[in-house]
């Protein structure tokens, strides 16, 4: 097979991620010690793929100064930006106009919040062997009621796009993966806002053509929520989804350059300790992601959190399910719970504040 191009989709706000994304992109943020990006490049990468457009819009010139022309990571890299976000189809539209594949050929699409263990080579050639106008990688859920599901017939054509609804007729989401036939990209009208979950895949579903669900039940995780994200980053770390980027060897905790962590603290569930970042003897830090420069003081406790660069955790202060912006301070006793979010810079004094289920 030829090489594959790639159209990797990174121009969302991120807005879920707040306040992680205010000052970085969704698909920049540090994920088991390299931008989240680096390892599904990786992935792409051990699949055959060489040259990948990235379609930006929000904050798009961040991108390329991380990776630059792409030769460092064995790519050939191009940045299409929209100057008003032009939804998912849009984006892809805009951003084919930098490949160099003929009508027929298949492109690879991939939404840049996803860490995914399936076969890609496998999806491409069941593609190209039925001769699908578009091939979903389809993931099974157990709450689909979350979700929008996509039905398939016995023979794998998608049958509908359904949205949310309580009583989901499958477990099956798309799992924003999907390849196209390059000539089905350019029917996708150019510079308008366009949606492929809501229009581009119902249309051509409607008009008889053959969209085909690639479905399979490997490691998937979409990592749009603080709490996904954390996930992400210590699957990654534990070994749970292998990854060519990771920076280090597998295993409790992965420390960056500089990191001290003492041996008298509890690192462990895939915590990434970020440059230069100190964890004081007594503290536990559990399934987390810190960013660079952060001080864990003794006594205190996090868990399943993100603490950005330069924040400061007073001893004896609890973190489970936060997150806390860059440069802010969690003073002593205070007891931070389920999707709490501190902004960054913000200061918290001793005590302020204090978790209770019994009130
Ligand atoms: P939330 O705001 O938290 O929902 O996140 P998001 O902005 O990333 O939206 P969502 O998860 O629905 O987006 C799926 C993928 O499409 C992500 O990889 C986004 O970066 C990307 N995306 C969404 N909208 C656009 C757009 O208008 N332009 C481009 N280039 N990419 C987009």
């Amino acid at each position: 097979m030829p090489d594959l191009e790639a159209i990797l989709l990174v121009g969302g706000q991120g807005t879920r991620l707040r306040p992680l994304t205010l000052g970085t992109p969704k698909p920049l943020l540090p994920t088991a010690g390299v931008p989240f990006l680096a390892h599904q490049l990786a992935r792409a990468r051990s699949f055959g793929v060489r040259h990948i457009v990235f379609a930006t819009s929000y904050k798009a010139s961040m991108f390329e100064p991380v990776f630059g022309d792409g030769s460092a990571f064995g790519l050939t890299l191009e940045y299409m930006t929209e100057e008003t976000p032009l939804g998912t189809g849009g984006a892809i539209r805009n951003a084919a106009q930098a490949l160099g594949s003929a009508p027929d050929a298949p492109v690879l699409v991939l939404n840049g919040d996803i860490l995914s263990g399936h076969d890609i080579g496998d999806q491409v050639r069941t593609h190209v062997e039925r001769q699908a106008a578009v091939t979903l990688h389809l993931t099974e859920v157990e709450d689909p009621t979350r979700f929008g599901c996509v039905p398939t017939d016995p023979s794998g054509r998608v049958t509908a796009f359904l949205e949310k609804t309580p009583n989901p007729v499958t477990n099956r989401i798309n799992a924003g993966c999907y390849v196209f036939t390059r000539s089905v990209i350019d029917s996708i009208p150019e510079g308008e806002v366009v949606s492929v979950e809501r229009q581009t895949f119902p249309g051509l579903i409607e008009a008889g053509e053959l969209v085909l669900g690639y479905a399979d039940r490997t490691y998937w995780l979409d990592v749009g929520t603080p709490a996904a994200f954390v996930r992400g980053s210590s699957d990654l770390v534990l070994g749970h989804l292998a990854s060519p980027a990771l920076p280090g060897a597998t295993g409790e905790y992965l420390a960056l350059e500089g990191a001290r962590v003492s041996p008298a603290a509890k690192v462990e569930g895939g915590t990434t300790v970020g440059a230069r970042s100190v964890v004081e003897p007594g503290a536990s830090v559990v399934g987390s992601v810190l960013g660079d420069d952060c001080v864990i003081m003794s006594g205190a406790s996090v868990t399943d959190s993100v603490v950005g660069d330069g924040a400061r955790i007073s001893a004896g202060a609890v973190l489970r399910d936060a997150v806390i912006g860059e440069g802010a301070v969690v003073g002593s006793g205070n007891e931070l719970q389920a999707g709490v979010r501190v902004w960054p810079g913000v200061e918290l004094p001793e005590c302020a504040v204090r978790f209770t289920s019994d009130v």
